[in-house]
């Protein structure tokens, strides 16, 4: 990451998807995949694709319980797919894999309700082998996942004052202020130098509020962000990918692999007015928080969040070993590439199994891959056979495996299904570093 040199700007706070229609029950959604230019830097604009909006998209709000009629809209000259990365719905057709194909100038619908705790999830495109590049030209938003016991907590949650996404990205701009995926390809990830935040470049935000409330998405294509902010300011995390945790965790430093999630409260006590606080990814500045005045908060972040059911593998399954490998176009995951006509395992619906899973990287310099599972949370259990990292202990959707290293997970289907599991680098994932299973 490197510094790039254009004006501060206001941080793209994305508008919220309104409903089409909505009653006690009922939510109706219209989602557009469309193309547009965006205006990011200064002179020419970006061509950028986005859900509802010219890139990235606006952010959508799904209430645990109610019931949800999505119609999904390709206005793109290519087919797509829209994937609920994070919501536990029936795969592979409501879930959006590969699978579920919507054409140019064609739309779907699909129907679902969510039973599963609130979150932080998102939407991105998922069209084997183009998810990267679709991706990359900016098919992916924030989906916040709302129920009554978070609710009930008292946490920041106005949306945009003091509950803000943040959509961690990166992009190398070409010539005229382009970005060119086929240019910047690489196998093993594409990257770029300059961090988009929300679609911004040199972003700030006015602090308002004396607690703000991150919801940090790492939506990059390869990247891992190691973030920390001025002053070591100690901030305190809340949730991880699919859950809150059951208690929170302080920290000064976070690290984020692709897909992965986490919610965090930064506290500005102890700044006033004209102070600047930034949030560094390894040492390059990606937002700058202004801090205004604001009245003094005193709420306490609970130390339960969250109780999650205790949950056991089922003895009469075995433990499910996965082995990702190789580097470049040499990825496979259980020595093999992915085929959407195979089922690669099956598990029964309801029953929770332990997953090994193995990267076959060199510890030394070899690559994290983070593990992902559609349509469901689970839960990680061991690193090497050793506890996991502190703000793990909440449900997850992705998971990162360091070289040489062995995570243990407990995954449960509530739903039957076909549900695709995979690396998330995404152009991993296109280069068949993934399989699917059934749940039956
Ligand atoms: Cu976030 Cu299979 O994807
Ligand atoms: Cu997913
Ligand atoms: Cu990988």
């Amino acid at each position: 990451l490197e510094v790039y040199d254009a004006p501060e700007v206001p941080l793209a706070i994305p508008p919220l998807l309104e409903p089409d229609q909505e009653t006690a029950t009922d939510a109706y959604y219209t989602v557009e995949a469309q193309a547009g230019e965006t205006q990011i830097l200064p002179g020419a604009k970006t061509k950028t694709w986005g859900y509802n909006a010219s890139l990235l998209g606006k952010t959508i709000v799904y209430h645990v319980g109610k019931h949800n009629h999505v119609t999904l809209k390709n206005s793109l000259p290519e087919l797509t797919t829209f994937h609920w990365h994070g919501l536990g719905v029936s795969g592979p057709y409501i879930d959006g894999g590969c699978h579920a194909p919507v054409y140019p100038g064609e739309e779907s619908k699909i129907e679902f309700t969510l039973h599963q705790p609130a979150a932080t999830t998102w939407l991105h495109a998922h069209p084997c082998p183009s998810t990267a590049e679709q991706v990359w030209h900016g098919l992916a938003t924030m989906v916040i996942v709302k129920d009554e016991h978070e609710e009930s907590l008292p946490l920041p949650r106005n949306y945009g004052v003091d509950d803000i996404p943040l959509v961690l990205q990166d992009r190398r701009f070409h010539e005229n202020n382009q970005w060119d995926y086929r240019e910047d390809y690489d196998p093993d990830g594409v990257q770029g130098p300059t961090a988009l935040i929300n679609g911004t470049v040199n972003p700030y935000f006015d602090v308002t509020t004396q607690k703000l409330r991150l919801r940090i998405l790492d939506g990059a294509n390869r990247r891992e962000w190691r973030l920390h902010f001025s002053d070591n300011l100690e901030f305190t995390q809340i949730a991880g990918d699919s859950s809150l945790l059951p208690e929170p965790v302080k920290f000064t430093k976070l690290m984020l692999t692709c897909a992965e999630r986490a919610e965090i409260i930064v506290d500005f006590k102890d700044y006033k007015e004209g102070d600047v606080v930034t949030l560094f990814s390894d040492d390059v500045p990606i937002v700058r928080f202004r801090i205004h005045d604001f009245t003094p908060d005193n709420t306490v972040v609970p130390d339960k969040l969250i109780d999650l059911p205790k949950e056991e593998a089922d003895p009469d399954l075995p433990v499910r070993a996965i082995l990702m490998s190789g580097m470049d176009e040499e990825v496979m995951l259980n020595g093999k590439k992915f085929n959407m006509q195979r089922i690669d395992a099956t598990q029964p619906v309801g029953k929770a199994q332990y997953w090994d899973i193995t990267n076959s990287n060199d510890m030394v310099g070899g690559m994290v891959h983070p593990f992902h599972v559609h349509g469901t949370e689970f839960l990680v259990i061991s690193r090497n056979g050793h506890e996991p990292y502190a703000n793990e202990h909440g449900y997850k959707d992705t998971v990162g495996v360091n070289p040489g290293e062995t995570v243990r997970i407990l995954v449960r289907f509530a739903q039957t299904g076909v549900y695709m599991y995979h690396c998330h680098i995404i152009e991993h994932e296109d280069g068949g570093m993934m399989a699917q299973i059934q749940s039956y």
